[in-house]
């Protein structure tokens, strides 16, 4: 946890902007349905994993460096579940499906989502400290043959609380599944701040979550990313020059623009991980803002790649402020220098992969991995032929994973190569690696 006693009170409530800007111009470069950067409508009569779950944000089972791996020849991913009896398996019960959210994990032989068996809850009833978890992503510790550690977000309804957190177990298999032992002690990893990301107190509306941890392979530390606003009141920022980005002289800020806040976060580990302690982390001001153009950047994500590094997140169209506009989707960014950047966003615009105008919520949480995969699950999905596809009459709901895409990374640009089947998962490496056998267990 970090400590703020010591700062002076009134600096936690003052705006303080740090790292790159994406900015308005660049924003204003979005344009959907760029065939290189949109996602294939997705067939109306799309297969469903598992009907008793809805099922969204997923990661793959990976290892800190990034890579997917399998674990004993099995495929395993975790996702975001909420049983669907329990919402009401209705239209209404998908939308509420935030309230009843917890990690489950699947397993299969071949990545290919007719092939997905849903093996129930991963951490223990009762561990978990507040109401609800959401996202974070699940990495097989070094030196281990089966630990994970799972991080993920703790949430609270009330008292509002959004805490990254972390929990350990241990992976099992046999010829018939998967199962897992322990995820049974959760504890807290760091909380907003107020000074680098805003806190409640700041923003009643302020994002903190969905931790994405990783080895920096240019200094060897591991980080932390995650989902944060910009420190400071909401509504209250000043957008300069900065935030403008490459605009004519005259032009001048646009109304409404002073409520996009977002920040990708990122916080160092300072506690020992050999020792499976992930409970000190030293806040570091964030990475990328997007002061004057979204409130959200979610899910964030890297990939290292030819000496590159990428920066994902994934947004909302009903998170753009201002006169920025664009698709639900995943947006990115690219810098030669490493983790602290400065990074160029990916395309110009930063638009990596949006929904087509003919489903403009048919898909979302895009996760890119490290050979450019990306996975995203299924929203709503509206009738073929419906009159106004933003206010379809008749959508199906999704609760499913969206067929697997590939882009490539080239520099600054990405394309979309691939089409792969729904829910597919492609691994990079299988475990237990002998480098990595551990006697101990
Ligand atoms: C993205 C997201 C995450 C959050 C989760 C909650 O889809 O909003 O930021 O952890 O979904 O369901």
């Amino acid at each position: 946890m970090t400590a703020i006693s010591s700062i002076n009170k009134s600096a936690l409530l003052s705006q303080r902007k740090t790292g790159t800007r994406w900015t308005i111009a660049d924003a204003l470069k979005i344009h959907a349905d760029d065939p290189t950067t949109t996602m294939p409508l997705i067939d109306y009569d799309f297969p469903v994993i598992d009907s008793d779950v809805w099922q969204w944000d997923t990661w793959a089972l990976r290892d800190i460096n990034g890579r997917t791996v399998t674990f004993k020849g099995w495929y395993v991913m975790f996702a975001l579940v909420a049983d669907r009896a329990a919402t009401g398996n209705t239209v209404e019960g998908w939308h509420s499906r935030n309230n009843f959210s917890y990690i489950g994990f699947y397993y299969s032989r071949t990545g290919n989502g007719s092939d997905w068996k849903f093996g129930g809850r991963v951490i223990q009833p009762g561990a978990n400290k507040r109401d609800w978890e959401w996202s974070g992503c699940a990495v097989m510790r070094e030196n281990t043959t089966n630990v994970i550690d799972l991080f993920y977000t703790s949430v609270n309804g009330t008292p509002a609380q959004s805490v990254p957190s972390h929990t350990a177990g241990r992976i099992l298999a046999d010829d018939n599944g998967v199962w897992f032992e322990g995820f049974d002690v959760c504890t807290d990893m760091f909380e907003a701040d107020g000074v680098n990301y805003a806190n409640i107190a700041e923003d009643q509306y302020w994002d903190f979550r969905d931790p994405h941890v990783f080895v920096n392979p240019d200094d060897g530390n591991i980080y932390a990313l995650f989902e944060g606003n910009v420190p400071g009141m909401r509504g209250q920022y000043t957008i300069d020059s900065d935030e403008m980005g490459n605009l004519p002289p005259a032009s001048t800020v646009p109304a409404g623009a002073q409520y996009g806040a977002a920040a990708i976060g990122i916080a160092r580990l300072v506690s020992d991980a050999n020792s499976g302690d992930f409970s000190r982390w030293e806040m570091l001001p964030a990475l990328v803002t997007a002061l004057g153009v979204n409130d959200q950047t979610e899910r964030p994500h890297v990939v290292f790649q030819d000496g590159l590094t990428y920066l994902f997140t994934i947004s909302h169209h009903s998170t753009f402020t201002g006169n920025s506009t664009g698709p639900d989707g995943v947006y990115g960014f690219v810098s030669r220098n490493g983790i602290f950047g400065p990074y160029a966003p990916l395309n110009g615009s930063g638009l990596v992969l949006g929904n087509p105008s003919d489903a403009p919520y048919e898909t979302y949480s895009h996760f890119v991995d490290p050979a450019g995969y990306v996975q995203s699950f299924i929203d709503t999905l509206p009738q073929p032929g419906t009159v106004d596809p933003g206010n379809p009459q008749t959508y199906r709901i999704g609760g499913t994973l969206a067929p697997t895409v590939r882009i490539v990374m080239e520099g600054e640009r990405t394309f979309l190569t691939e089409v792969h089947a729904f829910g597919s998962i492609f691994a990079q490496v299988a475990w237990p690696v002998s480098s990595a056998f551990d006697t101990r267990s």
